[in-house]
């Protein structure tokens, strides 16, 4: 039997996962780490967390499967997208990584318009400049960190440092690389028009491929330490989203799916490039060769929800200790007890700013129309829906683009939620869909993992044999009935707060 390895590394832990050939689990591992937010609106990690994170977990899979090493026969790699990595010229890490939710660079983002137009900047990189994209991270270190600018040598996205550390190789593929807005995006390769303009050299930067071509073999040092041979590939791989696309089977037009991890995403495929030119959502390359995707994206999603958690539910937490349960299937069940629309409580999720349809770093988040009759019952199932109601914006974007999927796959750990399907299903009025493989981006990565080494023909054809819907929730009438009007508030609750959150930022 054959075997591949997905490896995603995400916002709060890194899970590995080897399947056999057929997209079975064998073995999985996963390890958390820490997010350091130094000041409000601030995001880092460690590179090194990551990369233990990883070593550690493939050593794990490779023991607990007992697989024979010369049997896997490949690596593909998913990652949180647009974080900053920063190597030295002996590969050493300069500065902690400033991670996709980082909301500090509002000034660059002002001095990339300034060296060229907004529209021009959405013709090469088919997105206007962005807070949380890596070109304006960039800029950030050249300005308020010259020192450590200076020693720059190579600058890579986080799952491209994991795979320096696997393969000694500098590379990059097109998903992930279309969310640093060095990429022409139409043409798949680094812009040069864009290097010149912001004066980064081209020699900082990986390699370009598509996600599914090999990139490198792993080094004989870390071949031995996780117990694999050098004769195992690493293929290019794709920002997290591209690859729970795969994992989900969302690889031809009219398909689409949701995601709630800590930021949530509704992801359409798109065999033609198709911009929206507010920028209110993303246009990048994605895993199938020659096609893109458009993404809009709520910051703060199981994030949102993951802060409720931990500040506030210590009695969950220990409940679901005591009965060996997960704590967020006992904060489902509380939520199923509250009626949609919480008792007249709506929660906008902008903890870390707000991408779409805002586009606006300095928003934060709020509990409108708290009342002394609401539990914290309510308030979570009002974090919910908050979120739901923004990843609702995104999914009425992609709508109006024309590029809109009869149904929704639903993945990530807040779409294991039924509670949060059914808000989704309703607020979005069309079925949410599972798939039976729930690995998502690690299951997309391995079948890239497995494109590139001949193992399949290609991503659709591997997808259509691979991946199994499973449930799927209906929209509720009465639920929508009562969302529509929810919706349209917690709308006018940002219109109306819009320039107070300038103000807010601004004081000290
Ligand atoms: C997408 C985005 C997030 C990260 C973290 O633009 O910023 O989805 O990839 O998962």
């Amino acid at each position: 039997m054959n075997y591949l390895v997905g490896i995603d590394v995400g916002t709060s832990a890194t899970k590995t996962v080897l399947f056999d050939e057929k997209g079975r689990v064998i073995a999985s591992a996963s390890r958390e780490y820490p997010l350091y937010q130094p000041r409000n609106g601030w995001a880092e990690q460690r590179p090194e967390d990551w990369r233990d994170a990883v070593l550690e977990t493939l050593k794990k899979v490779m023991d607990v499967s007992g697989a024979d090493a010369c049997d896997v026969k490949s690596i593909g790699l998913s990652g949180q997208m647009h974080g900053l990595v920063m190597l030295d010229e002996n590969g050493e890490v300069i500065r902690p990584s400033i991670i996709w939710c980082d909301q500090r660079t509002g000034e660059e983002v002002k001095d990339m318009l300034a060296v060229m137009p907004r529209e021009r900047w959405i013709e090469i990189t088919a997105n206007p400049p962005l807070t949380g994209w890596t070109a304006a991270k960039i800029l950030w270190v050249r300005k308020h960190e010259p020192e450590n600018y200076k020693r720059c040598r190579h600058i890579l996205l986080p799952k491209d440092y994991i795979r320096y550390v696997l393969t000694g190789v500098f590379a990059a593929e097109v998903s992930d690389a279309s969310g640093m807005q060095l990429l022409d995006v139409p043409g798949r390769c680094w812009s040069k028009e864009v290097l010149k303009a912001l004066d980064i050299p081209e020699a900082w930067l990986g390699k370009m491929h598509e996600s599914c071509q090999v990139t490198g073999y792993l080094l004989p040092q870390v071949a031995r330490a996780v117990g694999m041979t050098t004769e195992t590939a690493v293929v290019g791989g794709a920002g997290d989203n591209a690859a729970a696309a795969v994992g989900t089977g969302v690889v031809k037009d009219k398909t689409a799916f949701t995601t709630i991890g800590t930021s949530g995403v509704v992801f359409a495929h798109s065999s033609q490039l198709a911009i929206d030119p507010k920028g209110r959502v993303h246009t990048c390359c994605c895993a199938v060769p020659g096609a893109w995707h458009v993404m809009g994206v709520t910051q703060s999603a199981g994030l949102s929800l993951k802060w409720m958690k931990d500040n506030f539910c210590q009695d969950y937490v220990s409940k679901a200790e005591e009965e060996g349960m997960d704590v967020y299937d006992l904060i489902n069940q509380a939520v199923e007890e509250i009626p949609a629309g919480s008792k007249r409580l709506i929660y906008l999720p902008y903890l870390m700013g707000e991408r779409t349809p805002h586009l606006d770093s300095d928003c934060r988040g709020v509990f409108f129309g708290l009342s002394a009759m609401h539990t914290k019952a309510h308030l979570l199932r009002a974090v919910m829906e908050g979120v739901a109601y923004s990843l609702c914006d995104c999914n009425d974007i992609l709508r109006e683009m024309g590029i809109q999927a009869d149904e929704m796959m639903a993945c990530g750990g807040g779409g294991k939620s039924l509670a949060w399907r059914q808000m989704l299903s309703s607020l979005y009025g069309c079925r949410v869909q599972t798939v039976k493989q729930s690995e998502g981006p690690a299951l997309g990565a391995a079948i890239l993992a497995g494109v590139g080494c001949k193992l399949y023909e290609s991503v659709e054809k591997a997808c259509e044999s691979l991946i199994q819907p499973e449930t799927a929730c209906c929209p509720q009438e009465d639920q929508a009935e009562i969302y529509v009007k929810y919706h349209e508030l917690y709308k006018r609750l940002y219109e109306s707060l819009k320039e107070d959150y300038k103000l807010l930022a601004s004081l000290g």
